[in-house]
């Protein structure tokens, strides 16, 4: 897909990976990027830093009267990036697991289909375009450290399996981004290496560019991506031994 005067919608624009992602699409020639986020306020610098062609949305992926006023607000996108979602970093035996999977569940899982539904109509009505749902390289072998998140993102995965299918024939594409680490908001003070929100942002554009599928944008992403499809077994292994003590 060329992102030359296309009209983009990104969620959770307003830090980490989606605020880049903004400027990094606007770098390619997008026409506009609707740039939303739980507040406007939130987005008011992007805006203000580049007049007309950053539109503020105000928009929780988990409220669907919320869903449906973005809808109408975006009727004119050519490309929707579901970038939002939250990991509370719990295990399944924490005490608060329950509400960490609920929760995650609501955001990641639940808020991205209803996204999804809102928009794809729309796209379909323009004659087509594409949907990127950010998900995660632990949405495909579980990090137990991160368990209740892992099992959002695997049911994101499957989502956009689903959703590529069926929306083929609308002339959606579905795309999948599967980041390793990255240094934002989300990992702050676990220390890992970490990739920056730079480089998944430019690994998402030309992923678009090349009209691929699915995307690992970093080092970690790859590597893991190549041992699931050679020996997924030992990889989940490697992952199960990541529970310090
Ligand atoms: N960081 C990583 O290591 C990593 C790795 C793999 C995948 N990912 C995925 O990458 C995406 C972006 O994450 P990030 O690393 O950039 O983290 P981040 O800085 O925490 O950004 C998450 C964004 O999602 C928004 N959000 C959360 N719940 C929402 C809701 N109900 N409605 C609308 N927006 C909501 C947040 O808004 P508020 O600021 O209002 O909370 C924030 O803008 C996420 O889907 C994440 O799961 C991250």
């Amino acid at each position: 897909m060329k992102l030359e005067n296309k009209v983009v919608v990104v969620t959770g624009a307003n830090g980490g990976i989606g605020e880049v992602l903004v400027k990094a699409l606007l770098d390619k020639g997008a026409a506009k990027v609707y740039a939303a986020a739980r507040t406007t306020a939130a987005v008011a610098e992007l805006v203000q830093q580049h007049g007309g062609r950053v539109v503020a949305v105000q928009l929780d992926i988990t409220d669907p009267s919320s869903v449906a006023a973005a809808a109408e607000q975006c009727r004119d996108l050519d490309l929707l990036i579901n970038n939002a979602g939250v990991n509370r970093c719990a295990w399944f035996m924490a005490p608060t697991a329950m509400e960490s999977a609920r929760e995650e569940m609501e955001v990641n899982y639940f808020g991205t289909l209803g996204m999804c539904r809102a928009f794809a109509p729309l796209l379909a009505s323009r004659g087509g375009g594409a949907i990127v749902n950010v998900c995660s390289i632990i949405g495909l072998v579980n990090l137990p450290v991160n368990g209740t998140y892992c099992a959002s993102k695997a049911a994101g995965h499957s989502l956009l399996q689903g959703l590529r299918a069926e929306l083929a024939a609308r002339n959606i594409l579905v795309v999948g981004v599967y980041p390793g680490p990255v240094d934002t908001k989300m990992t702050a003070g676990q220390e890992m290496p970490k990739t920056t929100p730079d480089q998944v942002a430019a690994a998402i554009v030309r992923g678009l560019e090349n009209g691929d599928e699915d995307i690992f944008p970093d080092p970690m992403s790859q590597g893991v991506h190549l041992g699931l499809e050679k020996n997924p077994k030992q990889v989940e292994k490697e992952f199960a031994a990541m529970i310090p003590g």
